[in-house]
């Protein structure tokens, strides 16, 4: 497996045990505030980056070279900062407007990039197990 799909996969678990202990404490407190991180540490941070680890893995012509690295740094810089951000402005802090928004920004840069890794043509002639 290409170290680029490991480093997702690796990431991905990481918040899926946060999103997890997330629930979990809505769950025991009956207090559903925090609904809008969990769902997206869940869906952004578990779901998506095993999907782009994944992709990786199935597709290692496309998991050389350095964007493959650049698209995993502003992907899950993004999303963590917009976990944290987005969890504390559920709670009322209300300054934290501003970096939901701009992470929002990054994480959907870092997925303007997945699209492009995806449609770009791939720079080794490494096949793809999907092209067969
Ligand atoms: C043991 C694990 C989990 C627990 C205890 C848990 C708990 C919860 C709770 C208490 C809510 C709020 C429900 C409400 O107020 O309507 C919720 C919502 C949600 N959870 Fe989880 N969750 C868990 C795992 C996950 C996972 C793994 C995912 C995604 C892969 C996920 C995705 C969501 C989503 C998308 C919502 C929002 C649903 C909506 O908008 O109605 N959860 N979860
Ligand atoms: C940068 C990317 C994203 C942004 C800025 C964003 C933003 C939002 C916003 C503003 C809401 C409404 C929250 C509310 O009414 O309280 C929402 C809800 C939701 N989003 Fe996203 N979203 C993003 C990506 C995604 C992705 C990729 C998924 C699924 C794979 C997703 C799944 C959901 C779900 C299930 C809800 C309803 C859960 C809730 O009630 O909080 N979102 N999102």
């Amino acid at each position: 497996m290409p170290n680029i799909s490991n480093l997702f996969f690796r990431t991905a678990v990481l918040f899926l045990l946060v999103g997890i202990a997330l629930g979990l404490m809505m769950s025991i407190t009956g207090d559903h505030n925090v609904i809008g991180a969990h769902a997206h540490i869940n869906l952004l941070g578990w779901v998506t980056s095993a999907l782009f680890g994944g992709y990786y893995a199935l597709n290692p012509a496309k998991a050389a070279g350095r964007l493959p690295m650049a698209q995993y740094l502003v992907y899950v810089v993004g999303v963590t900062v917009m976990s944290l951000a987005l969890y504390f402005l559920l709670l009322g802090n209300t300054a934290m407007v501003p970096l939901v928004a701009g992470s929002s920004l990054l994480t959907f840069a870092g997925v303007i990039l997945f699209a492009w890794i995806v449609w770009a043509p791939a720079a080794s002639a490494t096949r793809s197990p999907l092209a067969a």
